[in-house]
């Protein structure tokens, strides 16, 4: 979704604005644009362009841009179609007020009708970002101070803002504010200030960030000095200044085609990172940024989440009921917040599920719940982001590190590993005399990297054998029990990234009205893995085979009793030994891999932008 960057400091501010560009096109995008203000003049250079970055950079190729301080973005259409003068930066009527914004105006047109009546101001774009830069010059020229005209305009706008907004009337300051839209100060060495909204787009430029609290306005100045106000405007006398500290490794294709693919091959190592942190060398589970004492006196437990991290939360809810015994409700949190009457108090313990931790949504539904006192749980991939600053003493990071393909794989892996350890936890306090047959669960857990190892070993097999599918028009994906969620995420990965239309139902309901939609074009993979749906998933398969659909499915190595009946079959090691209680619990960890790299085969060969698709973003920041 939008991305915002800023720079103030003596390089030629146009390098750092394009490099941050580019690594925050991850995040999803349909045009771009930058403004750099001139040294000793008001002249500026604003430059913008509807589609990817690179129509940008053409552009500014052949320009004489200088100057030490501008602002650039990246554009994910909301208000208005993606083309040129819907792009940021917006400029006001008299020139004097540039800005960029990522979020939602709820207002604006209302505004917009009072800057045009009482104002004469003319709108030359659809947006809502338009009318802030109109509005923050109307009280500019009231008072010749940017920060003060910005404090004034935010207490006129309703909605989410990140603002970053410069004049070429006083060239050497930029003017920070936002709400509920993540803003980040990044200090750089040799005075530099950078800001963004992700700080991903800092990781090489700042050791050290400070992120802006809703309602907050902060002034950059020139030779690395800044002032912060909080929401009442007064000073913030020390800021919290955050270390920034992921490994700028992930920022790099590494020699992998795409970041999706590198991201499915750092599978194994995140879960065994994740393994050595919530356990001792006598398998006793901890989780080091998390206040045990919270799950004290709770009686009901709520997941909230969107996307690839709902289904992370489905997995989540079955480990909880199967392992602990404890019944888990689950929302999708863009329902969640349409409730009526939100059935919680403080003795509910909500776990909200995301990657970046920024997920609008996500956002919302947690801050309504925590009006009614909820005990909040994060299960998050980035320290840095709202949702942590949210869930302080109790968060639980994926440690999966920057995810910079959109379509979520690595995060979804290590959200799943993270609810296993939840589950076994809550397990052991609920009934300590199950101690022991948890522990062999415990051991089983610990050999899913080296299984999903040997999985990525087959990959070019999984490519030949699902490539002569690429032209069909649409795939059912069938599981039962735990095998659904993963059937749930194998769809979402073919239809994010390939576009084929492609639904998982539970195996048990296709004959209940999906079965009409079977025919010769339309193959059903379904997931075979040995364990107690086994049986029953294989009736379904049978059904769908009679009437012509073409069938593959995962199955374990060694069950070659249906090698005459599918006609494609992608085979994975057994990952747990059969005689454990719950062994087929651990299945989703290996069925989803071969899902991620069929994906992935499609819609190479289909040559599709996998690392972008179309539509999509990586963390949407509006609901
Ligand atoms: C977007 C992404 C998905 C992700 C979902 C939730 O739709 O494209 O990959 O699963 O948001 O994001 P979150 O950051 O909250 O996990």
């Amino acid at each position: 979704m939008c991305g915002i960057v800023a720079y103030l400091g003596k390089k030629n501010a146009l390098e750092f604005l394009i490099e941050g560009l580019k690594i925050l096109e991850y995040r999803g995008y349909d045009s771009a644009g930058i403004a750099v203000l001139n040294e000793n003049s008001s002249n500026y250079n604003l430059e913008k362009s509807a589609g990817k970055l690179v129509n940008l950079i053409n552009l500014v190729e052949n320009k004489d841009i200088k100057g030490h301080l501008g602002i650039g973005h990246t554009r994910w259409a909301t208000h208005g179609v993606a083309n040129n003068a819907n792009a940021h930066p917006h400029i006001s009527n008299d020139n004097k007020i540039i800005l960029v914004h990522n979020g939602i105006i709820n207002n604006y047109l209302e505004l917009k009708r009072k800057l045009k009546e009482e104002h004469n101001i003319n709108f030359y774009s659809d947006t809502d970002s338009e009318v802030i830069a109109n509005l923050i010059s109307v009280y500019f020229k009231e008072c010749a101070s940017i920060k003060t005209a910005v404090i004034r305009a935010k207490e006129e706008i309703k909605g989410s803002y990140a603002l970053c907004v410069i004049s070429p009337e006083d060239p050497d300051k930029i003017i920070l504010t936002s709400k509920e839209a993540p803003l980040i100060i990044g200090l750089g060495e040799d005075d530099e200030l950078y800001c963004a909204s992700d700080s991903s787009a800092l990781l090489k430029y700042c050791k050290q960030m400070i992120r802006l609290k809703d309602y907050e306005v902060a002034e950059l100045k020139k030779g690395g000095k800044f002032e912060i106000l909080d929401a009442n405007n007064n000073l913030v006398k020390q800021p919290n200044i955050q270390i920034l500290d992921h490994d700028p490794l992930h920022l790099d294709k590494q020699g992998y085609k795409h970041y999706l693919l590198k991201e499915i091959y750092e599978q194994a190592a995140i879960l065994r990172k994740l393994f050595e942190t919530h356990f001792n060398k006598d398998l006793n589970i901890t989780f080091p940024n998390l206040n045990t004492k919270i799950f004290e006196g709770i009686n009901k437990i709520l997941i909230i989440a969107c996307g690839s991290a709902y289904y992370a939360g489905l997995a989540g809810k079955t480990f909880i009921e199967s392992l602990a015994n404890i019944q888990v409700d689950i929302e999708f949190a863009s329902e969640f917040i349409t409730k009526k009457n939100l059935l919680v108090d403080d003795k509910t313990l909500l776990i909200a599920v995301s990657q970046s931790g920024e997920t609008a949504d996500t956002l919302s539904a947690i801050k309504l719940a925590l009006k009614k006192n909820v005990r909040l749980i994060a299960i998050n991939n980035r320290p840095e982001s709202t949702l942590a600053s949210l869930s302080k003493d109790s968060c639980i990071f994926t440690q999966a590190g920057v995810e910079v393909s959109v379509a979520a794989t690595k995060s979804f892996l290590a959200q799943m590993f993270c609810f296993f350890c939840l589950a076994l936890y809550l397990a052991e306090i609920k009934s300590p005399e199950k101690k022991e047959a948890l522990k062999k669960i415990k051991l089983q857990l610990h050999l899913q990297p080296q299984i999903i190892e040997q999985i990525l070993a087959r990959a070019e097999v999984y490519k030949q054998k699902i490539l002569p599918f690429a032209e069909k028009k649409a795939f059912i994906f069938l599981g039962r029990g735990i095998n659904y969620i993963t059937a749930l995420e194998g769809a979402l990965k073919l239809k994010e990234i390939t576009y084929i239309q492609a639904t998982a139902y539970p195996a048990g309901e296709m004959k209940h009205g999906p079965i009409a939609t079977l025919d010769h074009d339309v193959p059903v993979i379904s997931i075979l893995t040995n364990g107690d749906v086994y049986d029953k998933t294989v009736h379904n398969v049978m059904e769908a085979k009679t009437r012509g659909a073409p069938n593959i499915a995962i199955l374990n190595d060694g069950n070659d009793e249906l090698d005459k009946e599918i006609d494609v079959i992608l085979r994975v090691p057994v990952n747990y030994e059969e005689e454990s209680e719950f062994y087929d619990l651990l299945s989703p960890f290996v069925g989803v891999v071969p899902f991620q790299l069929i994906a992935y085969y499609l819609a190479e060969y289909m040559g599709k932008d996998i690392d972008q698709p179309r539509n999509l973003a990586k963390s949407v920041t509006v609901e």
